[in-house]
């Protein structure tokens, strides 16, 4: 089997509430611009790049993907692009997006949505992709305050029938505790990875406990964050990866899919290369002592 032919049905199942997908996915953040996401000065991605990655990916079993209203450039949108390449969508796709502080039109971020706002972003999804209803949405959130009200307001219009399930992100335990008690959580979408925040470890395991999938963000990217992967990965890592044959990005991927099987992979690209590597990922099984080596980095915030 060579990458090419690696479909993410290989990474395994999860099912979102009663959605099944592939625990690989996609994130549509990295498919508007080249380099740094948000970025004033951002390069608006190639067009047809971009939508013939959305559809590769498909064609590749990715049936989760993860995008916002927010994810944009100068010239792109990535609701627009998905709504473009994949429309009419299949029937197994899911797609899920966030809602929050998002961008004023002119790229600038706003604070946190009123309940009446998060109505009104909810329907730009609606919108922008084209949809009746929104398979899954993340409240997005900055800080510590009580999400009650915000995540109210979305129990409200899943109960309307234009949400289907909801998650959250950016949270703590004590979120999820207190957006459990309003509407069932299927999934927490934080940033995690090898060495990136090795304090949310027992979080991780605690969604699994409760059938939460936990869907890490900049897994690749690590500290990078929005400027993107920076290329140095450390001794440890890369020794993994060149005993696999693959590359450090796909021994990041594959380490959150070890880390319990309700563990889902959103990795972010607008190169149609790094698609496939990525979906292949979902392949690498490593073993107990490279396992040993890989958390132990991650513990050392390496
Ligand atoms: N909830 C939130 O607050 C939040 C925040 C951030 C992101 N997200 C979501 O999480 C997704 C994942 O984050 P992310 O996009 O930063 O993804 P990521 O997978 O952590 O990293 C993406 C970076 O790694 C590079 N890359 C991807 N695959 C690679 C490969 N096989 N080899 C080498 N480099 C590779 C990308 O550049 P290339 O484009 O050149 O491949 C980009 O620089 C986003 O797309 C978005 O949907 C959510």
């Amino acid at each position: 089997m060579t990458s090419e032919t690696i479909t993410a049905a290989v990474s395994g199942t999860w099912t979102l509430g009663d959605l099944e997908i592939n625990r690989i996915g996609f994130g549509a953040m990295r498919l508007t611009q080249s380099g740094e996401a948000f970025a004033d000065d951002a390069v608006p991605s190639d067009r047809g790049r971009a939508i013939s990655v959305l559809r590769r990916a498909v064609e590749l079993g990715v049936n989760h993907i993860d995008t916002a209203a927010f994810y944009f450039s100068a010239l792109r949108s990535a609701n627009e692009l998905i709504n473009r390449a994949l429309a009419p969508y299949p029937d197994d796709l899911v797609i899920t997006t966030k809602v929050g502080p998002g961008r004023d039109p002119s790229g600038a971020w706003q604070p946190h949505a009123t309940p009446e706002r998060l109505r009104g972003q909810v329907e730009e999804n609606l919108r922008q992709l084209g949809r009746d209803h929104l398979d899954v949405v993340n409240l997005r959130i900055v800080g510590t305050d009580s999400i009650a009200e915000r995540f109210g307001a979305l129990a409200q219009l899943r109960d309307a029938g234009l949400i289907r399930h909801l998650g959250i992100s950016n949270v703590t335990p004590e979120h999820l505790a207190e957006a459990q008690a309003i509407a069932p959580v299927v999934c927490v979408q934080n940033q995690y990875g090898i060495g990136v925040r090795p304090e949310h470890d027992e979080f991780v395991r605690a969604c699994g406990e409760q059938g939460v999938a936990f869907v890490p963000f900049y897994a690749i990217a690590g500290a990078g964050r929005e400027v993107g992967a920076s290329g140095s990965d450390s001794d440890e890592v890369l020794a993994v990866a060149r005993a696999h044959g693959m590359s450090a990005a796909q021994v990041r991927l594959a380490w959150t899919l070890h880390r319990g099987p309700h563990v889902l992979a959103i990795p972010g690209t607008g190169n149609p290369e790094h698609l496939v590597a990525n979906v292949a990922a979902g392949a690498l099984r490593l073993s107990e002592d490279e396992l040993a080596v890989l958390d132990s980095i991650h513990q050392s915030g390496a």
